[in-house]
């Protein structure tokens, strides 16, 4: 599959020294939060792909879906502009606060398209491409979040890196972690587990929708790629710790982020790898893990913050000082 390079990679993995001590485990972070600044996160090892397939159609404009603080959208938008190809984005949500991604992807120069809560993003997209084709554009569809077959692939690629980590520094992770949004990056860790057969547990931790039906999108993802794999019985999707719901956080979620930055100097982000990694953290308290080496992977997200999560944090902070 070909790529193109947008990312900076390997990511590094460190070990949470004192989180380990903590919670009796070796708990270590791939840092792919590291991916880049405008890029960063898990959006752009898919975009290496997507946009290399894009660029190979010889499309000239990108129309991507998402909520309105989407990270992927943000990370489309600094591609798009580094590449100078045009950037469409369908956004969905009330708050028109423009802050964090939203603001970024104002900057970046893509075009904005706000839409009602009620609104099927992807229909939209379609009629969107219709709509571009007829002006004489060739337009090209990432889906939420990339996470399509061909999206995956960068996650594939990351096991790899993982893979590789493991024999240079000698450690066999039994577990890999991570949040699961749109599913694509749990399709791919868990795809490179299953064809290198090392037998790892892949332990993903919903921040929206229940695990039955993150399972089945998960397993809609690795069939496009494989139609050959017969059990999917090992997909295992948490879905205990979302919370309020996306995007929302409550009082204790942020003090646990708070501990984690104030312990290791690692920020969070609300919506997708502070939940994810406290529910991770709260399994292992509760005696639910039995594996020792964990690795947890930092999908970035940190523009995610809003102006209300920041104000919790900051009172919290205030009312210990
Ligand atoms: C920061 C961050 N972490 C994790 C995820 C979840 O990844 P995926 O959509 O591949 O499940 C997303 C997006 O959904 C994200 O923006």
């Amino acid at each position: 599959m070909e790529k193109i390079s947008l990312a900076n990679l390997p990511t590094p993995i460190v070990k949470l020294e004192e989180l380990s001590k903590e919670y009796g485990k070796n708990i270590y972070l791939k840092r792919d939060d590291f991916t880049g600044t405008e890029v960063s996160g898990n959006k752009v090892r898919k975009l290496e792909y997507a946009i290399a397939e894009a660029i190979e159609n010889k499309c000239d404009t990108i129309i991507t879906v998402g909520a309105l603080q989407s990270n992927h959208c943000r990370a489309t938008s600094a591609v798009c502009a580094k590449l100078n190809l045009d950037c469409h984005l369908l956004l969905r949500g009330e708050d028109l606060e423009v802050e964090g991604n939203l603001f970024l992807d104002y900057m970046l120069g893509s075009n904005i398209h706000i839409l009602r809560e009620d609104r099927d993003l992807e229909k939209e997209a379609i009629k969107l491409f219709n709509k571009l084709e007829k002006l004489g554009k060739k337009p090209y569809i990432i889906p939420m979040g990339a996470s399509n077959k061909i999206g995956t692939y960068g996650y594939i690629e990351a096991f790899n890196e993982i893979s590789k980590y493991e024999e240079k520094e000698k450690i066999n992770f039994d577990l890999i972690s991570m949040a699961v949004g749109s599913g694509g990056t749990y399709s791919g860790i868990w795809y490179g587990n299953y064809t290198n057969k090392t037998n790892k547990k892949v332990l993903g931790f919903s921040v929206s929708s229940s695990s039955v039906e993150f399972k089945e999108k998960i397993m809609n993802i690795l069939k496009e790629i494989d139609n050959n794999i017969e059990k999917f019985d090992s997909v295992e999707i948490n879905d205990l710790y979302v919370g309020e719901g996306y995007g929302k956080s409550n009082r204790e979620e942020i003090e646990f982020y708070l501990h984690v930055a104030k312990t290791e100097g690692i920020i969070l982000d609300p919506c997708y790898t502070g939940k994810a990694f406290r529910g991770l953290i709260k399994e292992i308290q509760d005696g639910n893990i039995k594996e020792d080496n964990i690795l947890f992977i930092h999908t970035g997200g940190l523009m995610g913050w809003t102006k209300e999560q920041r104000n919790m944090a900051y009172k919290i902070v205030d009312e210990r000082s």
